[in-house]
């Protein structure tokens, strides 16, 4: 994304990789819009631009500017359900704009506060690779799985589980990195294989079904991947397929890798059960670009996100520290 001040440029991820086209957001309205409509998607990126959103929202406010901005949040706040990132990014914006006490400060403010949230996502995704390399400690190139997109794209640049493998590319300890396909979005094919290819780092798509076949290859030392929430006992919300994988890792001996920064944990719900999982439109799964792939009107069940336990997770690393087999304890004690 770029931040001109006066508007947010977001690369419109449906294209990809088709085509590179930006969309200009000079709006908070235009901004939830994309995040509603998946031009730009993945936790922390959708925490941002609403950041973003909210100073744009301020920017364009006039008399009654404490009414108008506070609206901008609700609907920002509206526009997807499961990952925290969102709501942390607003409670963020909310209590800079309640400490205003004009709509000059307030518009100052807002975008200084958004550039930050921003930057200091980026360079929270640099800290969680230095934790995760150590964690790991191959001495030899390694061989990864990961599912859906958390690259740049999806994060303020560099990413989390895409970080991780970046940063393992950067110190010569990545031999291959398998990428699922990511049904029904694709964001595997479309945006995790388009980022890695761009960077030069070698790169396997693979259909979604293929992971069990590719895990029990034995080439493959730890599936890594990101969060769009992470509950107080260490349940992680993620892309649909995650938990699949973390029962296949499991299965295979595998690591299993959960890579987020903190503003992706919630401590305020206890377990996996209570995260809000969106379910969006069985068209999502019946077509690809407006193709029918299946019976026209067929029933569909698409929840796009699923929750895997801590118990099948191995560690979550954060900028703040690694959580070692996840408990309730060592949640507390990290993230208080
Ligand atoms: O539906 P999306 O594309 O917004 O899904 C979010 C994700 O990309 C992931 O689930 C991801 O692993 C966490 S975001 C780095």
């Amino acid at each position: 994304m770029r931040w001109h001040g006066d508007r947010l440029e977001l690369l419109d991820q449906r294209l990809l990789p088709a085509e590179e086209h930006w969309i200009t957001a000079e709006g908070a309205g235009a901004v939830a819009q994309c995040i509603r409509d998946m031009v730009v998607r993945g936790a922390p990126a959708i925490g941002i631009s609403a950041a973003y959103g909210v100073a744009l929202a301020a920017r364009h406010a006039g008399g009654d500017w404490k009414t108008e901005i506070g609206q901008a949040i609700r609907e920002l706040a509206a526009s997807r359900p499961t990952a925290v990132n969102l709501f942390w990014a607003l409670q963020i914006m909310e209590k800079e704009f309640h400490s205003c006490e004009s709509l000059g400060e307030a518009t100052r403010r807002l975008a200084a506060t958004a550039v930050q949230i921003h930057e200091e996502d980026l360079s929270a995704n640099l800290t969680m690779a230095d934790h995760a390399i150590a964690f790991i400690g191959a001495e030899r190139p390694i061989s990864v799985l990961t599912h859906c997109n958390t690259g740049a794209l999806a994060t303020g640049g560099y990413g989390t589980a895409l970080g991780v493998i970046r940063r393992l590319h950067e110190h010569q300890l990545l031999n291959r990195v398998y990428a699922d396909e990511t049904r029904p979005w694709l964001q595997g094919s479309r945006l995790t294989a388009w980022e890695l290819s761009r960077d030069g780092i070698p790169v396997t798509l693979n259909a979604d079904g293929a992971a069990a076949a590719i895990l029990a290859q034995g080439d493959v030392k730890w599936v890594v991947v990101g969060a769009d929430r992470i509950t107080a006992n260490g349940d992680v919300a993620n892309k649909i397929g995650t938990y699949s994988l973390a029962v296949l890792a499991r299965y295979h001996r595998v690591g299993f890798m959960v890579v987020a920064p903190s503003s992706t944990v919630d401590m305020s719900l206890a377990c996996g059960e209570d995260i809000p999982i969106e379910e969006r439109d069985g068209s999502e799964v019946r077509q690809i670009r407006g193709v029918p792939i299946a019976p026209e009107g067929v029933e569909v069940f698409n929840p796009v996100f699923d929750v895997t336990p801590a118990s099948l997770i191995d560690v979550i690393v954060t900028e703040k520290g690694v959580v070692h087999n996840p408990s309730v304890a060592d949640m507390r004690s990290l993230f208080g």
